[in-house]
């Protein structure tokens, strides 16, 4: 995810452990190849991740994707994912993300690509499409299969869509129906009890977990190792995500993360939104880390569900 899924970030996660595979931020395919993975902002790994790394590209010609491809192959990552699914705006204008869905033979031109750069597995991600209404994204995704895709991870909602409104699990269920690769799910999974429902709503093989993982970066190991908590997890993981982002970033753009990062994660508390801004008031790392003191030395009280539309609903 844009500006949460970054080499600290995936530090976090890979510290709590129980997480199956990890996926970049998004990168753009025509930058990629001349990025440095010491400079670039995006395009950065730790070694020890690579293998279980999915690099995800954005981009709409054929050509240029494949490249970009090349060098995640070349680079040892597990394996590169393909975004079909973004509906922002600007990536939409630039012709990336969910805007290929309204080309789908460009789409599918772009997966054969890849798949003819590359051996490492092949991921897509996608999502409803424009409309709602779940065939055409399951005709696709056949097309995609034929094209040499490896796995699926569907998002049902149309683009564009801010999350406000509950995906729709049942069409994961079509998705499945139309293919014989892994389709992984995706949306709204929050707790363990989505989490179940999802399998039994839509039969997906895998579940592809987004915000609930920044709210919560011990999830993984909470519900695949039963891994409990202490009090204490949010100072825990606010002071340690403090100290990755020193450690990987800038001190600007170290604050500026550390910020997108507790949008998701005060999403667990009751009065998350007023919490967000005693923490984030700062101009600097260091009273970032005397706000965490402060903010969580009370333990302050959990909402029963996590509001992560606090920001954009
Ligand atoms: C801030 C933000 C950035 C995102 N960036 C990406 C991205 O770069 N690539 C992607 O495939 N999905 C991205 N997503 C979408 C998520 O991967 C996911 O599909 C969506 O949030 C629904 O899943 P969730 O309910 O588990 O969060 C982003 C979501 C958010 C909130």
């Amino acid at each position: 995810m844009t500006g949460l899924g970054h080499i600290a970030f995936r530090e976090l996660i890979s510290h709590f452990k129980g997480c199956g595979l990890l996926f970049s931020e998004m990168c753009s395919a025509k930058a990629l190849p001349y990025e440095n993975r010491y400079t670039s902002s995006v395009f950065k790994w730790r070694d020890e991740e690579a293998s279980s790394l999915v690099c995800q590209i954005f981009g709409h010609d054929p050509t240029i994707m494949a490249a970009a491809a090349g060098r995640i192959e070349n680079e040892g990552f597990f394996g590169v994912d393909i975004n079909f699914g973004c509906s922002v705006a600007d990536i939409c204008r630039r012709g990336g993300g969910a805007e290929l869905l309204k080309t789908p033979a460009l789409a599918v031109n772009i997966v054969t690509a890849v798949r003819k750069a590359v051996s490492v597995p092949l991921f897509v991600k996608f999502r409803t499409g424009w409309t709602d209404d779940p065939q055409p994204a399951s005709d696709l995704a056949k097309r995609f299969e034929d094209a040499g895709a490896d796995a699926l991870t569907f998002h049902p909602r149309v683009a564009p869509d801010r999350r406000s409104r509950p995906p729709k699990w049942e069409y994961i269920g079509n998705i499945k129906q139309s293919v014989s690769i892994p389709v992984f799910g995706n949306g709204d999974v929050f707790d363990i009890n989505d989490c179940k429902r999802m399998f039994d709503i839509s039969g997906c093989d895998g579940i592809a977990l987004g915000r609930i993982a920044v709210a919560q970066p011990w999830v993984f190991s909470a519900w695949i190792n039963g891994f409990t908590p202490e009090a204490d997890i949010h100072m825990e993981c606010a002071l340690r995500t403090a100290d990755l982002l020193e450690k990987y970033y800038e001190p600007t753009r170290a604050v500026k993360l550390f910020k997108d990062f507790a949008k998701y994660f005060m999403a667990s508390f009751k009065f998350g939104h007023t919490l967000y801004n005693r923490l984030c008031r700062a101009d600097s790392m260091d009273i970032i880390k005397e706000n965490i003191h402060i903010v969580f030395h009370n333990t302050p009280e959990l909402a029963s569900r996590p509001n992560m539309n606090m920001f954009t609903g």
